[in-house]
């Protein structure tokens, strides 16, 4: 993973100076290389949330916050989610290109033969209490899948191709499934004369003894909806799905990591949480203002959810596309989502109001996204399990690129160290 090396660096510490190279990507951004620091000066860097560190290097995703870029392998988000199916999008992601009309055939028909899952791992569903959260069920089954298909845990590299593609298409059947059981309906199976998407809206809302039709439209939004989900670089679970690979762990083990970091609210669980503060104005009094009060108030923990983002410091370009989406579905629908005119207000108030524009926070992914799913007829608690549908293939990209690093190494950062200084175990009966 050669980055380009521009120029050199010194760090000068304790009358001591450390020669450092500098290293650029292909879009400009400058890393000045530190891995000799601690060796050389017994420092280390500290780097809370890691805002200043890189990682990794990556050929998969480029961001620039700045001016609210978001490309995947080199294509902007926006001409994939014009132009692409979110299969093909997957395929780019993992396999570096877009495929042509035959590849697309042939990973299409990989995805159906491979969209059933083992029928005693059906058994499961029925064990998980009611209201269990799908995204507890959904980390569970990944991780289970390492225990049904034990050959393909540390396979060669056809092996690891079909566990790839095992896994984009059965994390959409257990998806399905475990909705089907929180309303206590039985599951319906995948068929392979539908299409990835379509394939999903007839396993959620058809039934054994109910036909529903798929409408287009809800398709071409899911499509869309899993496109702007499917990579954002280093992020939070991306970075949990290679820091667990790193350690040697499968696929399946790493993924389903990745789902519990993606289920916290300051990231994909945010979708959820959207939606439920923007219900809670609506069942209150409607009033906009009181709730941009609560999230700029220091003394409370409270923050407005779907805004903000480490990264972007101007509109992220994800959320450009979910409120257009969301707009056009909702007009499709010839309904009117009263939580839509709310969320437009809290944004128009939010983005003139100085506390907002001084930290550069705008609507992120997840300010619209729930909006739009809650159109389509999933339910709110579904929502973040709906981004890790469209992120799987983000993750399985980075998971291989980290395998294939010569520079990857596991990850284990160091900390300083404030606690107390050595000292002895008093006996039980001399202790305060
Ligand atoms: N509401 C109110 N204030 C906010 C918000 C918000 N949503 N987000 C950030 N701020 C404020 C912080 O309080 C801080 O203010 P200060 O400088 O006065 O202390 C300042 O903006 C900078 O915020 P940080 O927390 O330092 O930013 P960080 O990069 O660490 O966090 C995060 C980013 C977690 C996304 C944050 O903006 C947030 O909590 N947003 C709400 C949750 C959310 O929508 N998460 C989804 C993100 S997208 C994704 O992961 C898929």
């Amino acid at each position: 993973m050669k980055m380009e090396k521009i120029e050199n660096a010194e760090i000068h510490v304790d009358n001591r100076k450390l020669a450092c190279s500098v290293y650029r990507g292909t879009e400009g951004e400058r890393a000045i290389d530190i891995r000799k620091l601690r060796k050389e000066t017994g420092l280390i860097t500290y780097d809370p949330g890691f805002v200043n560190t890189g990682s990794c290097a990556s050929k998969v995703t480029f961001i620039d916050g700045e001016k609210g870029i978001l490309r995947y392998r080199g294509y902007d988000v926006a001409d994939l989610a014009e132009k692409c199916e979110f299969v093909e999008v997957a395929y780019l992601l993992i396999h570096g290109s877009l495929p042509n009309a035959e590849q697309k055939a042939h990973y299409s028909r990989l995805l159906n033969e491979h969209s059933m899952i083992h029928e005693d791992m059906k058994e499961f569903f029925s064990h998980y209490p009611e209201h269990s959260h799908p995204m507890a069920i959904l980390s569970a089954m990944v991780v289970s899948l390492s225990s049904f298909y034990p050959e393909l845990n540390d396979g060669d590299k056809e092996d690891l191709a079909m566990t790839v593609t095992r896994m984009i298409s059965k994390l959409r059947t257990i998806a399905a499934f475990s909705y089907k059981k929180s309303i206590g309906e039985p599951a319906v199976y995948p068929r392979h004369d539908l299409r990835y998407c379509e394939n999903f809206l007839n396993m959620m809302f058809s039934s054994p003894v109910r036909k529903e039709p798929i409408d287009p439209v809800m398709t071409e939004a899911l499509n869309k909806l899993l496109i702007i989900h499917a990579d954002h670089e280093q992020n939070c679970s991306a970075s949990v799905v290679r820091s667990v690979g790193s350690a040697g762990a499968n696929l399946y083990a790493s993924i389903s990591a990745g789902i519990c970091a993606l289920w916290g609210p300051l990231h994909g669980g945010a979708n959820q949480h959207v939606i439920e503060m923007l219900e809670e104005i609506y069942q209150e009094d409607g009033d906009v203002d009181k709730l941009i009060e609560r999230a700029k108030n220091p003394r409370s923990p409270f923050r407005l959810m779907g805004f903000g983002h480490r990264v972007y410091k101007s509109y992220d370009p994800r959320a450009k596309i979910a409120k257009e989406l969301c707009k056009k579905v909702i007009a499709a629908t010839n309904k009117n989502d009263p939580l839509l005119d709310i969320a437009l207000e809290l944004e128009e108030k939010a983005l003139a109001d100085p506390y907002f524009q001084e930290r550069n926070l705008y609507p992120n992914v997840d300010f619209y996204t729930g909006l739009t799913y809650r159109e389509l007829g999933i339910p709110t608690n579904m929502f973040t399990v709906m981004f890790a549908i469209g992120r799987l293939p983000g993750w399985i990209a980075q998971w291989l690129e980290m395998k294939k690093d010569p520079d990857s190494r596991i990850s284990r950062p160091r900390q300083i160290y404030t606690g107390p200084n050595a000292r002895r175990v008093v006996p039980i009966n001399e202790r305060k």
